[in-house]
């Protein structure tokens, strides 16, 4: 036990009493280094179309893209993450889109890369959800999303966008073994600097649907993602994921979503000492900006959130609020 001595001679309001004493007693910061920047975009021209669900969050056509991320640089965020919008003619039940090379994120990667070189990081996720007519992370075969054919299509995806200039691959489908693969493509075809996160812990969520509203895939959607994504009773679950992932060359481990689960996020970080991401999701982000605006709760909140995740341990934090916040951080 760490207490010594007992009231009244100790008192911990004392350390508490002044706001420099406060300070010097911090044991958490959140700073503009913690964060990760989703960006949704979007195919054509002068586009920045509001998703419903997500107050102040857009779809950005390339066009307007640059200065999306050129102001990401100028508040200091180290990394953006790339969501694409894909148009209903480009979708069909193998996710073929997702393996052009010219597709709507590829592009983008070269053109941020283009612009900006190495002054910020670029993070894409690895999934065909995005690309399937049926909205699932991977190709459906006799009434079940097929996991070893789906893998051979993932690693030629991450193989892509990684020749495209994504910096961090993050496979976000939960197929067994994925992470396997996707390093051994990557190191034979001369990209052994490119990160995998992966997204090993992913739970079979009800807080993901204004982000499938985002990207276009909540309608399509045909059924529930039970046989991929976790339990979200489970725990244990969660840390053979990661030990498997690990095993396979993951450099770094997204637990998502983020509130529910800071147990889960302490529990690797304290087993693993490996970074660890949490990913604060659409329906967290909708729940606080909704209560915001209904003044139940105020700004503050946000960075309470926030700080959680690096109380429990994330290094880092996914968040749609990382532009919003930025600059308070500064
Ligand atoms: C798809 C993917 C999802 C999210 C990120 N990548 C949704 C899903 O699995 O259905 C959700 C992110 C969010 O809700 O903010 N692989």
């Amino acid at each position: 036990m760490i207490i010594t001595g007992k009231y009244p001679q100790l008192r911990l309001r004392r350390n508490r009493y002044h706001q420099w004493s406060r300070k010097l007693i911090t044991e958490n910061n959140l700073s503009v280094n913690d964060l990760i920047m989703p960006i949704f975009i979007i195919d054509g021209k002068k586009k920045k179309i509001p998703v419903k669900t997500m107050p102040g969050v857009f779809r950005y056509s390339l066009d307007k893209l640059n200065s999306v991320v050129q102001s990401a640089i100028h508040l200091g965020i180290p990394m953006v993450a790339l969501f694409p919008y894909t148009k209903g003619s480009l979708k069909n039940p193998l996710g073929t889109e997702s393996l052009n090379p010219n597709n709507l994120v590829c592009r983008a990667c070269k053109q941020i890369k283009k612009k900006f070189k190495n002054k910020i990081g670029i993070m894409c996720d690895v999934a065909l959800d995005p690309y399937t007519s049926h909205g699932h992370d991977g190709v459906f075969l006799k009434g079940d999303v097929d996991n070893d054919e789906t893998v051979k299509i993932l690693s030629e995806q991450a193989l892509i966008q990684a020749s495209a200039g994504c910096d961090v691959l993050a496979p976000s489908d939960m197929m067994d073994g994925r992470i396997g693969v996707i390093r051994k493509t990557l190191d034979k075809n001369g990209f052994k600097h490119v990160q995998i996160i992966s997204y090993a812990v992913k739970f079979a969520s009800n807080y993901y649907g204004p982000f499938r509203d985002a990207v276009g895939s909540k309608n399509l959607l045909k059924g529930d993602k039970q046989t991929y994504q976790m339990d979200f009773k489970n725990s244990d679950e969660a840390l053979r994921e990661v030990t498997l992932d690990i095993k396979e060359g993951a450099d770094m481990i997204i637990v998502k979503p983020g509130l529910p689960y800071l147990d889960i996020i302490q529990k690797i970080k304290n087993k693993y000492k490996i970074p660890v991401i949490a990913y604060q999701v659409s329906g967290e982000y909708s729940m606080i900006c909704n209560s915001i605006e209904k003044k139940i709760l105020n700004q503050e909140a946000i960075i309470e959130t926030l700080i959680s995740f690096k109380r429990a341990g994330a290094n880092a934090i996914i968040t749609y609020f990382a532009d919003k916040i930025a600059k308070n951080l500064k």
